[in-house]
């Protein structure tokens, strides 16, 4: 258990997060109830999944497995690409609470906004539909340029909770995340250690050596403090412990400063203004 709370960010609708949460995409699927429970031992409350990533049943047995009371834990799903017309948005929205064993989440997010299909104005729709039903505590978007989030803005009638995009010091995401700002919406920082590309970098390797931590900590410390969600994943029990223990020290000015230095064109996912595949 790690020696610090998480703490928790407010959502625009009053709904509060925990900053940190655990990453499952590509998990073993053979280990992910498991993982998941480590995680939970490790003290996250906060596990990110998707319909995409299809291992919301291990999920929703480790929830189950865990003796957590349901409202101890904040779980996301995500709609995945296939399901942007309406109807079958709200019936994958209800394999998912099916498959996670549970009656409600607490963030549903649409995956990616495919903008070549163009349909994510209607899967919005759905989404607040099954937001005013009481099934999701709270909705938002993931992978959404500011030009994709505009739409929203101007064709649904709630802002998005939280907008999750690829962020890490090789990609900091100035321009998303300023939009997100200034409409109260939340970044998440997905691949928070940008899957591990920045985890040798030796300006990382300097922070970390002055505050006695470890590179992945000192990442995860940096995005905390920007004020981001993060969840990264590790499908290794030590690491998962290590990646919750970032709340009993802080990155000053020089070294926040030194690791928004590392700024690049470091994207390791699709961009989400060309990725349109429906099959993944
Ligand atoms: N919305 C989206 O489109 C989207 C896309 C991608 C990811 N996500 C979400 O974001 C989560 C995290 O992203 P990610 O899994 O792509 O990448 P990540 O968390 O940035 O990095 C994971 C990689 O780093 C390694 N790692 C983890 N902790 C470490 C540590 N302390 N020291 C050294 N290496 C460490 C892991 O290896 P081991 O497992 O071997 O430890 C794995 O190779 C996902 O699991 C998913 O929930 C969302």
């Amino acid at each position: 258990m790690s020696t610090c709370a998480i703490p928790t960010l407010r959502l625009n609708n009053g709904v509060l997060i925990p900053q940190l949460g655990f990453g499952t995409y590509k998990l073993p699927p053979d280990q992910t109830r498991d993982l998941v429970l480590c995680a939970f031992d490790a003290g996250y409350r906060h596990v990110d999944t998707a319909q995409m990533y299809r291992n919301e049943r291990e999920v929703g047995q480790a929830l189950a497995a865990s003796g957590l009371p349901r409202a101890e834990v904040f779980v996301t799903t995500k709609l995945n690409n296939a399901f942007h017309a309406h109807d079958a948005a709200l019936a994958a929205f209800a394999r998912s609470l099916d498959a996670l064993g549970t009656d409600y989440v607490d963030l549903f997010l649409i995956h990616w906004p495919l903008p070549a299909l163009g349909l994510y104005t209607q899967a919005w729709a759905a989404l607040e539909e099954i937001a005013a039903s009481g099934r999701a505590r709270a909705i938002g978007v993931s992978n959404f340029q500011p030009a994709h989030l505009e739409r929203v803005l101007e064709t649904g009638t709630v802002v998005p909770a939280v907008n999750q995009v690829e962020a890490h010091p090789y990609l900091r995401q100035d321009e998303v995340r300023a939009f997100d700002a200034a409409h109260g919406i939340v970044t998440q920082a997905w691949s928070p250690l940008g899957r591990g590309t920045v985890l040798g970098d030796s300006v990382i390797a300097d922070v970390a050596a002055r505050h006695g931590v470890t590179p992945a900590q000192a990442v995860l410390r940096w995005h905390v403090q920007r004020g981001d969600v993060v969840f990264p994943k590790s499908a290794k029990p030590a690491r998962i412990a290590e990646n919750a223990d970032i709340f009993g020290f802080a990155l000053g000015e020089e070294d926040m400063a030194a690791i928004d230095g590392l700024n690049r064109d470091g994207r390791t996912g699709s961009h989400p203004d060309t990725e349109n595949r429906t099959d993944r």
